[in-house]
């Protein structure tokens, strides 16, 4: 079948569609409908059915792939190396469920993640869900505020973490920061399970910390039966950065999940059971969960867990590793693959890698010249895919396990099956023609494995999403978008002030507050600012309590410039941390005190800041002209 007819039954007929995708996936009890929109914009997927998520990435493949290889686990920063057959992996959930268990974790608690690339996290998140627990990874490159104001959030029964991680040789001691975040979080869990790598001392909390090793010697043969849930209970949140500078918890199910994935992996990203999957993501990341974790797994294919970088020990790793695990399905980030066109492009083949048949690329805008470079440096299709946490699984790219489309520079490609996208003018929410711009929007019912809501908060849900395009109720992805004449989507960035540095998706707001809480700082502004490498970087305006004080000379500036990183990375992240700090005396603003944000982003690009008759004082941007040299 082609494409277009795929997706046009999708649409018209979603019950009868993905009615038929749901046996792609295990049920313990089949669905009573397919498809609740009776309370739109909510969205209920196979009603009554009853499945787990645990159960179709490891139990299911029990009977037929027991001893094939289900996680290959590979440290460049470590060295470590560990395969699991599932037979290997049930035994190690099951544990870690067990060990979850016996601290009082059941169904709906939430246990919050916070770990680095290792075997034991993955196992801690199908024991949740495996237990009907549900999971909140948070990324283990965010700092104590972050962590903070997610603990506080999601209010866990358990948080799972470890000693340390390691990036480019440098340690990461987690518990010291996963303390601080505790200390200053309303909602202190009750227990905290550390997995000790023997990387870093761990200061036990007498009462709160348990040992994992420990628990684990006690567990080795407790069984821990599946826990049934229907189709619409929670399978897991999963923090994202939107325009206020409180993250959003993106809330997902447990059927329609695992049927969506399902489909992809077989429509999309074409991988078979016995076949190794590589994903360069982060588990603290939705590619993480859906594509290094959940999609592969539940395709019966071995997921590779890498903790490294693309250039250590050398830039032709990650094709080692895709020979080492005959690797036939890759997901990576543009990003990744801009840092390796800077090295000797003899890295590319001095490695088999026939065996990879495509690799995917997602995160932000592929660049054609970057496309270009790897597609004929591996000699294998390069495929784009646009889509966000909010989706979990893409909604632009091709599909070649529907119909081979031809891909196109520049465009992750076409509206995928269950989505119904449309292109609106941002103010009179009326479709914009080819060619034209407009705001990438989805008419609901959202396909399943999206988000079903906003944690603990449907009115937000609503607000943020569906009511930001005039007169219609429909998703706004917060995304511009153009499409050609043949229907070949194009991206041209967001339309709210979420950042996206190497892939990384970064809430300006966020970063706001953490500069403003150094004593130092009245008020700023940030803004992303495109980047030859990283896509965008953070950029920082700040104005000082007392200018003239706080930086007389140049060694003074950079001094306080330092410390105000050093505050974000504290309290959010290296990720967060922005590139430059420029300080001003007043920030650009218009008379009814909005800070103009694209205009100073504008100037920090070198293009023209538009229509400035609204503002307050036209000097303010001066200021910024200036002070970025534009
Ligand atoms: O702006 C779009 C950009 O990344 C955002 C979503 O980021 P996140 O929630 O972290 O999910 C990433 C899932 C791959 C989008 O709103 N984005 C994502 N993929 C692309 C993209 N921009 C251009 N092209 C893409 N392929």
């Amino acid at each position: 079948m082609d494409l277009e007819s795929f997706h046009r039954r999708s649409i018209d007929d979603p019950e009868q569609f993905w009615g038929e995708q749901a046996a792609l996936i295990d049920w313990h009890a089949p669905h009573r409908k397919v498809l609740d929109c009776s309370k739109p914009p909510f969205t209920r997927w196979f009603v009554g059915g009853q499945t787990n998520l645990c159960h179709n990435a490891v139990d299911r493949h029990l009977a037929t792939l027991a001893e094939s290889a289900a996680l290959h686990f590979v440290s460049t920063e470590t060295g470590e190396q560990r395969s699991l057959s599932f037979a290997e992996l049930h035994r190690e959930v099951v544990r870690m469920a067990a060990i979850m268990r016996s601290q009082g974790v059941g169904r709906g608690d939430r246990v919050l993640v916070y770990m680095p690339m290792i075997p034991e996290a993955v196992f801690a998140m199908l024991a949740c869900a495996r237990l009907g627990a549900i999971h909140s990874v948070v990324f283990g490159g965010f700092a104590s505020r972050s962590l903070a104001s997610r603990i506080d959030d999601a209010r866990p029964r358990l948080i799972v973490s470890a000693d340390a991680g390691s990036r480019v040789g440098k340690l990461i001691a987690y518990k010291p920061l996963l303390d601080e975040a505790i200390r200053i979080a309303s909602h202190a869990p009750e227990k905290v399970l550390m997995v000790d790598r023997g990387l870093a001392p761990i200061e036990r909390v007498q009462g709160r910390d348990l040992d994992y090793a420990e628990l684990r010697e006690q567990h080795l043969d407790t069984d821990v039966p599946v826990t049934w849930l229907e189709s619409n209970e929670v399978s897991y949140t999963l923090y994202t950065s939107g325009t206020t500078g409180t993250p959003k918890g993106v809330q997902r199910d447990v059927g329609g999940y695992a049927v969506a994935l399902a489909a992809s992996m077989k429509y999309i990203f074409c991988g078979n059971p016995g076949e190794a999957y590589f994903s360069s993501s982060d588990i603290g990341w939705v590619v993480g969960h859906s594509y290094i974790v959940y999609g592969p797994l539940i395709a019966g294919m071995a997921t590779v867990l890498y903790e490294g970088t693309p250039l250590r020990p050398d830039a032709g790793i990650l094709w080692e590793l895709v020979e080492r695990f005959k690797v036939t399905v890759m997901f990576s980030a543009p990003t990744a693959i801009r840092v390796l066109k800077k090295q000797d492009p003899a890295y590319l083949t001095r490695h088999d890698t026939s065996s990879l048949r495509a690799l995917f690329l997602a995160g932000e805008p592929l660049d054609e010249p970057t496309a270009k470079w790897i597609s004929e440096g591996l000699g294998r299709p390069v495929i784009d895919n646009y889509w966000q946490t909010e989706t979990g699984w893409p909604i632009l790219t091709v599909a070649h396990g529907v119909e081979k489309t031809p891909t196109r520079f520049g465009s992750p490609g076409k509206p995928m099956y269950g989505y119904d996208v449309r292109l609106l003018h941002e103010e009179t929410g009326e479709e914009v023609g080819p060619n034209e711009k407009g705001v990438v929007a989805i008419v609901p019912p959202l396909p399943p494995g999206c988000m079903q809501t906003i944690w603990g908060d449907d009115e937000r849900f609503v607000e943020t999403y569906f009511t930001s395009v005039p007169g219609k109720m429909v998703y706004s992805t917060f995304d511009w978008g153009i499409r050609d004449n043949d229907g070949y989507y194009f991206i041209l960035g967001r339309t709210d002030d979420v950042i996206n540095v190497a892939g990384h998706r970064l809430g300006t707001r966020e970063i706001e507050e953490s500069i403003s809480s150094h004593p130092a700082v009245a008020e700023c502004a940030v803004v992303g600012v495109a980047d030859q490498l990283k896509g965008q970087v953070a950029m920082a305006f700040a104005v000082l309590k007392d200018p003239a004080a706080a930086v007389p000379t140049e060694q003074a500036r950079l001094a306080l410039e330092g410390e105000i990183m050093r505050t974000v990375d504290r309290q959010l992240g290296a990720v967060a941390r922005p590139s430059r700090v420029h300080f001003v005396t007043l920030l650009p603003k218009t008379r009814s005190g909005k800070v103009v944000r694209r205009a100073i982003q504008a100037l920090c690009e070198r293009r023209d800041a538009g229509d400035l008759t609204t503002l307050e004082d036209p000097s303010a941007l001066e200021q910024v002209r200036k002070a970025v040299g534009a």
